[in-house]
């Protein structure tokens, strides 16, 4: 008899090549023949993966989508070795969240993702798309955590992402009614990121740590550094970050770091030099008012560096693009846990390489020959006001096998 393991990846198998329309498939197959549940009644309504909320999210005037408002990651822990039993539960878990809430900002996005320890634990971190996180600059010393697992919630209802977490994990109600499954019954949450992103939000917490009280923050500015993040052009899509093929198809991979600001400095240049920080030495703060969904570079950035003595974080990390494309799908929020400023960098992309590349060319280190004056840190896009102090690797899977992959 074929063992649980070699029927799910038949059933993977059977899913690349059907593309992710296969991926309902598997759902049904893993349910049926693997988790012995019924089919989820949700799965004609919501999407496939995990990780597609685009369509559902609202868009400003120039087309680009607007992330929710609030954002939690609960970082989960396996309460004991996981057996089938366990991941039954995580699926019923999952499906009352799918029937508490709407699909939308109004109601509550989430995945469930799995870290580079689940995969330790089952023993398959060789066969897993992610891999324990590592240190990706010279500047940072980072804590490298391995965790089980995350669970990812945003809403525009900072009370909506509370209610679902209550539900979860401490024996609270769901959208007011008691659920059958929690997920509290598998795991214990070990850690708690929180934060928010969105127009006013970054202006009204201005008392955290690591920011001046009198900060010439636009009251409109969606982050702590005063600009707005997002732009069409500057994301990936989620086709772009979906894993293609393989026993892993549907899913994509997520990294989560964790960034604290210190900016004092950056708030005492002018606007002007805020912005070849962040954009690029070429561009004025006018040039940024007037973009609309796409950041344009025109030229190299060594020839950057050598004009302006300065070089921008975006014109750096765009430089990784593929055909025009970027790579990574960020879905980072500002944060003041600990009361302090700082961002939760989170971004989805179709192999963890992706993440490396583009974090290495956001180090600059290849800039050192072309000006004296751009240096690990100093003059290095935004790398003088954030310290990476924490990375984790997770795989998102598609919906359909979204409860303890490869087990
Ligand atoms: C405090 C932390 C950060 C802030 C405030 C920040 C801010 C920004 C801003 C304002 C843009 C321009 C986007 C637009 O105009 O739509 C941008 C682009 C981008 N950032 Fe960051 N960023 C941060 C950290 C990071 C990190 C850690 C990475 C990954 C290593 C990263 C990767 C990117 C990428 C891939 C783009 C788009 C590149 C492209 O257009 O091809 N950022 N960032």
């Amino acid at each position: 008899m074929p063992s649980r393991r070699a029927i799910i990846r038949g059933l993977a198998g059977v899913t690349s090549a059907a593309g992710f329309a296969g991926c309902t498939r598997l759902l049904t197959r893993r349910d049926t023949v693997e988790l012995n549940l019924p089919s989820n009644p949700h799965a004609d309504a919501l999407p496939a993966r995990q990780h597609a909320v685009d369509d559902a999210l609202r868009t400003d005037e120039h087309g680009n989508s607007l992330a929710p408002r609030y954002h939690t990651v609960l970082l989960l822990g396996l309460r004991n070795p996981p057996t089938v039993e366990h991941a039954r539960t995580v699926e019923r878990a999952m499906r009352e969240l799918e029937g508490a809430y709407d699909w939308s900002p109004d109601g509550l996005f989430h995945v469930l993702a799995w870290g580079s320890g689940y995969f330790e634990r089952i023993g398959e971190l060789a066969a897993a798309p992610v891999d324990h996180p590592e240190v990706l600059s010279r500047t940072d010393d980072p804590k490298l955590e391995t965790y089980d697992a995350a669970l990812v919630l945003s809403a525009d209802d900072p009370s909506t992402l509370l209610d679902a977490e209550r539900g979860l994990f401490h024996g609270g109600s769901l959208a007011g009614s008691t659920p059958d499954a929690r997920l509290g019954d598998v795991f214990r949450v070990v850690g708690r990121r929180t934060g928010f992103m969105g127009e006013g939000l970054p202006a009204a917490h201005t008392d955290a740590d690591g920011i001046p009280d009198d900060a010439p923050l636009p009251k409109d500015a969606p982050m702590f550094m005063g600009f707005k993040s997002g732009r069409r052009g500057t994301q990936a899509t989620e086709d772009r970050v979906t894993i293609e093929e393989g026993p892993f198809a549907g899913g994509t991979t997520m990294h989560l770091s964790r960034l604290r600001q210190s900016l004092e400095t950056w708030f005492s240049l002018s606007r002007n030099e805020r912005v070849a920080r962040m954009f690029s030495g070429t561009l004025t703060g006018e040039d940024v008012d007037a973009l609309t969904d796409d950041v344009p570079f025109e030229g190299g950035v060594p020839e950057a560096a050598r004009e302006h003595d300065v070089v921008g974080h975006h014109e750096k990390v765009a430089r990784v693009r593929e055909d025009g494309d970027p790579l990574l799908l960020r879905r980072d929020f500002n944060t003041v846990d600990g009361g302090h400023a700082g961002v939760h960098f989170l971004s989805y992309q179709r192999s963890l390489a992706d993440f490396q590349a583009t974090r290495k060319a956001m180090n600059g280190w290849y800039l050192r020959d072309d000006s004296e004056r751009v240096r690990e840190r100093r003059n290095n896009g935004i790398l003088d006001f954030i310290t990476v102090t924490a990375r984790a690797n997770f795989y998102v899977p598609p919906r359909g096998g979204r409860s303890f992959p490869l087990l």
